[in-house]
This record gives structure tokens, sequence and C-alpha cells, in this order.
């Protein structure tokens, strides 16, 4: 059974996805053991909670410094023995200890087709305003192991998603994480649950 951690700031409708697809057993051999979140406010922790799911709140704010704050966040992926760490919207930047500790073994979904729109800056809402703004006619949903880079790392998954004309970001986001996001990310954990995901380099083989 992979116990999963997934790591929020936000609505948390890719945890609910993830959620979902457990009970109706899209994904099999994973259980969510920890929900973690830097912002208090998030509804995130409230979607763990009504799924009986425990909702850790870990904000770099709590800490006297951020050394402290990365050490206390590997702990806790390890004293709960954390196979897979789930970013879904997590908007603090992974330390360094804890990519080195979890090699391979953190996803992150990314609204864009990586290697567009990501990077330093461009999350949330910014990603589809570069899309539009390029004026690309495709665009979509990526999930990637996550490396010391920022949306650099080996890509499991992705899934295309047509934009229409008159698109606001508002639309398109909407768009892109009914028909990509909340389709790719609970694959991607099922195929790693159930050992069909192999890394070689910077590519990764699907069984
Ligand atoms: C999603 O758009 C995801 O692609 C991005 O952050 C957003 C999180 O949304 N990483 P939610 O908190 O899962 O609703």
């Amino acid at each position: 059974m992979l116990r999963l951690a997934v790591l929020v700031s936000g609505g948390g409708t890719n945890l609910q996805a993830i959620m979902d697809s457990i009970d109706n057993g899209t994904i099999t051999n994973a259980e969510i053991v920890t929900v973690i979140s830097n912002n208090a406010g998030a509804y995130a922790l409230e979607r763990a909670k009504n799924y009986g799911a425990e909702a850790l709140l870990l904000s770099p704010k709590d800490f006297a410094t951020r050394e402290e704050f990365n050490e206390k966040l590997l702990e806790a992926l390890k004293e709960r023995n954390i196979d897979l760490v789930v970013l879904a919207g997590y908007l603090v930047v992974v330390p360094s200890c804890v990519i080195k500790e979890f090699e391979n073994r953190i996803i992150n979904i990314h609204p864009s087709l990586i290697p567009s729109f990501c990077g330093t800056g461009c999350y949330g809402l910014h990603v589809h305003e570069k899309a539009l703004a390029r004026g690309v006619k495709v665009s979509g949903a990526t999930v990637h192991f996550v490396d010391e880079g920022t949306d650099t790392g080996p890509i499991i998954l992705q899934k295309p998603v047509m934009i229409e004309q008159d698109d606001t970001p508002e639309v398109l986001q909407r768009r892109i994480m009914e028909q990509a996001e909340w389709k790719i990310l609970p694959q991607a954990i099922d195929m790693i649950a159930n050992g069909r995901v192999t890394v070689e380099g910077r590519t990764v083989r699907l069984k």
C-alpha cells in the first residue's frame, strides 16, 4: 500500500480528485496518510478533515528560520513513513533536503504542457494568462517528478486541452482542471502505486 502525503496551499480540487479516485477504485494500492498545507485558510485542509485524513499545518511563517521549517517538513514525512509526496497546488519551494530524501518520489501537477508556460513565477492563473497571450491553440496539464529545478523533473503524464475562442484565464483554468488535471494526477498515482512507472535518466517509462 503506497503511503501518500499530499501537499496543498489552496482550494484542493486536485486533492479531492485523489480522494474520490481512491474511493471509487480508480486509484488502487494507495492511501492518503496526511495532507500538509502552509496555508491555514486552505479549503484543501477542510476537504482533508471531511475525508478523515490528517490535516497538518506547517508554515514557514511559524518557524524562526527557513531551515527549521525545512527540517520539520522532512521529519513529518519520514516519521509517517511516506512513500510518495504529491504536490497538488503547493506554493512553497520544496526544500532540497526533502528532494534528496525523496528522489523520484515527489510528483507535481502543473497546468500546462511542460516545457511551455512553466518555471519560476509561472503558477496558477499566470500560466493561463501566458498561454492566452501567446495565442496557443492547445494547452493542457503535466504530471512530473520533482527535482531541484522548477517544473524541470522527468515527465510522467501529459494531457492536451483545446483552447477555445474568447477563453478567459479563469475559464481555461477550469477546463484544464476538469479535462486534464483531475484525470492524470490520479492516473499517475495509480500507476506508481502499481509499479508501472520507472525513471531512466530524464525519461519515464510507463508499463
Ligand atoms: C491547479 O491549477 C494546479 O494545476 C496548480 O495549482 C492549482 C491547484 O488547484 N498546481 P487546487 O488547489 O488543486 O484546486
